[in-house]
């Protein structure tokens, strides 16, 4: 078995997963949600702080399973620079502990993993990686063969929604309480543009909309939210199919993902749906639980590093703000 850490943002979460038959075993997350709440967004000390709290709690219930060991995984990169650390140093002291291997697993890698949580793989894959750190595309053949085609140049799809949720007040994470404010919303009503619509670039581009939207908001009332939230998660959403359009022209996908917690978004998914049909293409998406950060995407992406011997050693794992995907 491989026990996997995840502690790239505001989630502590330990897996374990078996490596014969890459079924999740044990999984247990600890939310830093309503710490961070109050601040509107995540404050890296603080989740910090709460990992080096949480942690060492869910390992005390994996200690069962501590025999059958064979590695230790953890997220290296991409995240926080303070709350990676926590992760990648109990993994350390665990693999020194228990004379265990050391595995460093990309974040956005274990994102798309997250679709074959005790599943088998399934590749190729066109994936959208929409999340609080990340917006962007990917053509993912195999593990090690991975390809970003585009990305964002300033803010992520959810860190728009997490800022706009923050200038209404309404708390963190912003996704799920934008998505639910919108459903009664007007979604025609605000006529915000939709980011660089008349650029030919595959690229996206979320500062300028939440900029938009923060205009809005001084210019109006409360009981107009709910169509600013609608408005907004539609413009928000037609940035992403109307570039993915244009991407398509040239590249169209056989099987398309989204992953990462955004992709929990339900106005989101029906768009994309749509966008796929003409193309015949089949849509994969994360069980609804495994769309936020969890360690049973760490795990099952751990388990397929095991079979290729990717280990790192213990003086060169070190973890990494940026990721080069
Ligand atoms: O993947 P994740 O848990 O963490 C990162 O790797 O960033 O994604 C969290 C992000 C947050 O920005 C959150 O607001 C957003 O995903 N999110 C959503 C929804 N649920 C979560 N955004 C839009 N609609 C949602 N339903
Ligand atoms: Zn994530």
């Amino acid at each position: 078995m491989i026990l996997s850490i995840e502690s790239s943002c505001d989630d502590s979460a330990i897996a374990i997963t078996d490596i014969k038959t890459k079924k999740l075993i044990f999984h247990k997350k600890i939310s830093q949600e309503l710490e961070h709440s109050v601040y509107g967004g995540v404050v890296p000390e603080l989740a910090a702080r709460l990992h080096a709290e949480a942690l060492p709690n869910i390992l005390a219930e994996c200690e069962p399973y501590f025999k059958k060991l064979k590695a230790v995984a953890v997220t290296s990169t991409p995240g926080l620079a303070v709350t990676l650390v926590e992760g990648v140093t109990m993994a350390k002291a665990i693999a020194v502990a228990l004379e265990l291997p050391l595995i460093g697993v990309n974040h956005l890698v274990g994102h798309i993993y997250s679709l074959f949580i005790d599943k088998p793989t399934q590749f190729p894959l066109t994936v959208l990686l929409v999340s609080g750190g990340h917006t962007q595309v990917m053509q993912v053949k195999s593990l090690t063969d991975i390809e970003t085609v585009a990305k964002s140049m300033d803010d992520s799809f959810g860190e728009s929604f997490d800022k706009v949720a923050k200038m209404m007040g309404l708390g963190y994470p912003g996704g799920p309480l934008i998505e639910k404010l919108a459903k009664n919303g007007d979604r025609k009503k605000f006529n915000f543009t939709i980011p660089l619509s008349q650029s030919p670039l595959i690229a996206f581009s979320y500062s300028g909309l939440k900029n938009a939207v923060r205009l809005a908001i001084e210019k109006t009332s409360e009981e107009d939210y709910k169509d600013i939230a609608a408005s907004f998660e539609h413009i928000a959403s037609a940035h992403l199919t109307q570039k993915l359009k244009k991407y398509f022209k040239t590249t169209a996908p056989k099987t398309f993902a989204i992953v990462g917690g955004a992709s929990a978004n339900l106005y989101l998914r029906s768009q994309v749906e749509e966008l796929l049909k003409p193309h015949n293409a089949k849509l994969l998406l994360s069980e609804l639980k495994w769309c936020s950060d969890n360690a049973a995407m760490i795990g099952r992406v751990a388990v397929e590093m095991y079979e290729k011997n990717l280990f790192s050693a213990i003086d060169e794992l070190s973890s990494s703000p940026r990721s080069k995907l």
